[in-house]
């Protein structure tokens, strides 16, 4: 029986970066949900279409086939055969990726892929829903979280290393503007799972962070593997 790990949060709360090292120390597979949500907002933006409009996007459904692949541990995207991976990472199809997640059609589009990758495989999905409705039996749940001027900071920092030139207020804004569309939405929207134990990293460091989520995972196994006893 595979281990299912359940990590949901906010945008920037730095998931990723943890989820993936945790997984690589447990020798989980690390699976991002939000690619594949990027992944459709890329396609629709790519064919000129509105992300904030069901009626343009929903049609083009039916001519894209998401995959992921998992290549040395780490997680490629791939939209009809091409690896789209690193072109997903824009703040445009950041924002198309949010409004399209908004749409109850593209959520159902992308859900059996995910439970798929889940029952074959020892995962930490990341993702906004994965406890709540992907994997409402997952073995643990954990909800990360650091609070959104800590998040717009990190964001910020890692903007500006990289020659951007942008405002800790613009970064701020966006944060906000995206948490909002993202536990606002009918479908789906983030929010802790009731069995979720709530971890709050706005004053840990990445290590901290990632002992934290190593240790609760490692707790979770052995709690399983004594009931299977
Ligand atoms: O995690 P991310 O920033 O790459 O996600 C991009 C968008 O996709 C985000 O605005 C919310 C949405 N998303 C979602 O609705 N459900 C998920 N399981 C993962 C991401």
């Amino acid at each position: 029986m595979p281990i299912n790990i359940a990590m949901d949060g906010p945008a920037g709360a730095g998931k990723s970066t943890v989820a993936k090292a945790a997984a690589k120390t447990l020798g989980f597979i690390y699976v991002d949900t939000g690619a594949l949500y990027r992944s459709v907002a890329y396609y629709a933006v790519s064919k000129g279409a509105d992300c904030k409009n069901a009626d343009e996007v929903v049609p083009l459904l039916a001519e894209i086939t998401p995959e992921l692949k998992f290549i040395d541990g780490a997680q490629r995207v791939f939209l009809n055969g091409e690896d789209v991976s690193d072109k997903i990472r824009t703040p445009e199809i950041s924002m198309g990726a949010s409004a399209v997640s908004a749409m109850p059609k593209v959520r159902e589009f992308l859900f059996d892929l995910q439970r798929k990758i889940a029952a074959e495989n020892n995962v930490i999905m990341d993702g906004r829903d994965i406890g709540t409705v992907v994997l409402p039996n997952a073995d643990l749940k954990i909800f990360f979280t650091a609070s959104p001027e800590e998040r717009a900071r990190r964001r910020h920092n890692e903007l500006t290393e990289k020659g951007e030139c942008i405002t800790f207020a613009s970064v701020l804004a966006e944060v906000n503007e995206r948490d909002h569309n993202d536990s606002h939405r009918d479908i789906a929207p983030l929010k802790q799972a009731d069995d979720a134990i709530l971890c709050d990293n706005t004053e840990l460091n990445f290590d901290q962070s990632v002992e934290k989520v190593v240790s609760m995972i490692r707790e979770t196994i052995s709690r399983k593997e004594q009931q299977m006893r």
